[in-house]
């Protein structure tokens, strides 16, 4: 079967990818003054905004997650931008294609759709995106679709900076880093997704993962777009479900973990406006307990590795800790699980987190109400939460509104 349909996205229709609230709502929120001058040594107070107000409704969040996701962009991943003009999609057998433009030039991509047998535009199943390849198995009936990160922003070198099919479409001096780029890829897969209802993709039952430097990815990409209900980054480490804060001191202690300082050269990964904080992180007005924030209220697993010590066990257990605050504050505590267990083998998926990966899985795509209340290491150490937060966790009221 092949099916072609071409529609030409109103910038009004957009759906918005940075942040979950319209403009009009985004203009009623409290401005963010200049953070030329900012400076933290602990992780920042998720809950109060920049400009000093406290966070203390539901309805403040959405502003807050917005200002976050602003912050994150401009000050360390780069700009993610708005739905192309132009989008079109074909499905042909187990691929999908997709072409995207702003006027010209365009740009096309193809990912592979491994689909369980009997899913149709009537009988729909949940899909995961899956950043290179899969390395989580998948409960029967659940589809894998494969997106080519590497393909779509490059990610080699420092050679690699502007280099790939989103710097084709948007130049190589747009700001956006590697994981900006393919966050924006992953979030038109999902717009094709919405054109085409004979792939037999449920759209309401989304998630993504990546391992390692894909892992770092998939995190991103589920802070950035609300449509997935479910996120899976994997041995991420440092750069992904590490705190930038946490990595130094670890690093300052003699754990070799990935720094700040270190991922800048080695990489393209996060935007040019980054190589700034990379020495100095104290001045970061951000820091990655801020990515599962933006995930929140929605399912987010993170799977980590303590034989590592590059991919920091610590910082990854504190960060996420830190950051499981915003479900906590939006009374969806279990919504976000951590499980670190220690393997050698890079990137192999361990029996141990079968039954939690299981459990998340059953919540998110099968509407189970599920044990996922787990946030456990075996690396022995602990995580001194008085040394890195200085705030309280609030319990906000009202309702969030996520407009999509
Ligand atoms: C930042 O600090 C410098 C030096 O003290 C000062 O000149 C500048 O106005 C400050 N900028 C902001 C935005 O506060
Ligand atoms: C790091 O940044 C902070 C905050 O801007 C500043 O106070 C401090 O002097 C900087 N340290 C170095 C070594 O540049
Ligand atoms: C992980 O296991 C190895 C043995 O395979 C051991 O040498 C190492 O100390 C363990 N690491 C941690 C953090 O427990």
């Amino acid at each position: 079967m092949k099916a072609s349909l071409a529609i030409a996205l109103s910038a009004a229709a957009a759906v918005t990818v940075a942040t979950p609230l319209s403009a009009a709502k985004r203009a009623a929120c409290p401005a963010t003054p200049s953070t030329a001058n900012f400076s933290d040594t602990k992780l920042t107070n998720p809950f109060v905004f920049a400009d000093g107000t406290s966070v203390t409704t539901k309805e403040d969040w959405a502003c807050r997650a917005a200002e976050l996701s602003a912050l994150l962009q401009d000050n360390e991943l780069g700009v993610i931008p708005p739905p192309p003009t132009s989008l079109t999609s074909a499905l042909s057998g187990n691929k999908l294609t997709i072409t995207a433009s702003n006027g010209a030039p365009s740009i096309s991509f193809t990912v592979t759709l491994n689909m369980p047998a009997g899913a149709t535009a009537t009988s729909p199943v949940p899909a995961v995106i899956a950043f290179g390849g899969l390395s989580i198995p998948l409960p029967a009936g659940v589809a894998s679709i494969i997106f080519d990160n590497s393909g779509f922003g490059e990610q080699n070198d420092q050679s690699s900076r502007g280099v790939g099919l989103f710097f084709d479409l948007f130049g190589s001096d747009a700001s956006a880093g590697a994981m900006s780029a393919w966050a924006w890829g992953v979030s038109r897969i999902i717009d094709a997704l919405e054109q085409t209802p004979e792939s037999g993709v449920d759209l309401s039952r989304l998630g993504v993962t990546g391992c390692s430097r894909n892992g770092k990815g998939a995190l991103v990409a589920g802070a950035f777009d609300p449509r997935l209900a479910l996120v899976i980054p994997q041995e991420s480490g440092s750069g992904g479900a590490g705190c930038w804060r946490i990595s130094d001191a670890m690093f300052a202690d003699g754990v070799v973990t990935q720094t700040a300082s270190e991922i800048v050269q080695e990489n393209v990964w996060f935007g040019l406006a980054f190589n700034a904080f990379a020495n100095n992180v104290t001045a970061l007005p951000v820091d990655h307990h801020f990515l599962p924030a933006l995930v929140a209220p929605r399912g987010l697993f993170v799977i980590e590795n303590t034989f590592f010590d590059w991919l920091g066990p610590l910082s990854t257990f504190g960060c996420m800790s830190t950051g499981q605050t915003a479900f906590t504050a939006l009374g969806v505590t279990d919504n976000m699980g951590y499980k670190a267990v220690n393997h050698s083998d890079h990137c192999a998926f361990p029996a141990a987190i079968q039954p939690q990966l299981t459990a998340f899985f059953d919540k998110f795509f099968f509407g189970q109400d599920t044990d996922t209340s787990v946030f456990s290491t075996d690396g022995g150490f602990i995580f001194d939460k008085d040394e890195w937060i200085t705030w309280e966790t609030p319990t906000l009221s009202g309702s969030l509104v996520q407009e999509i």
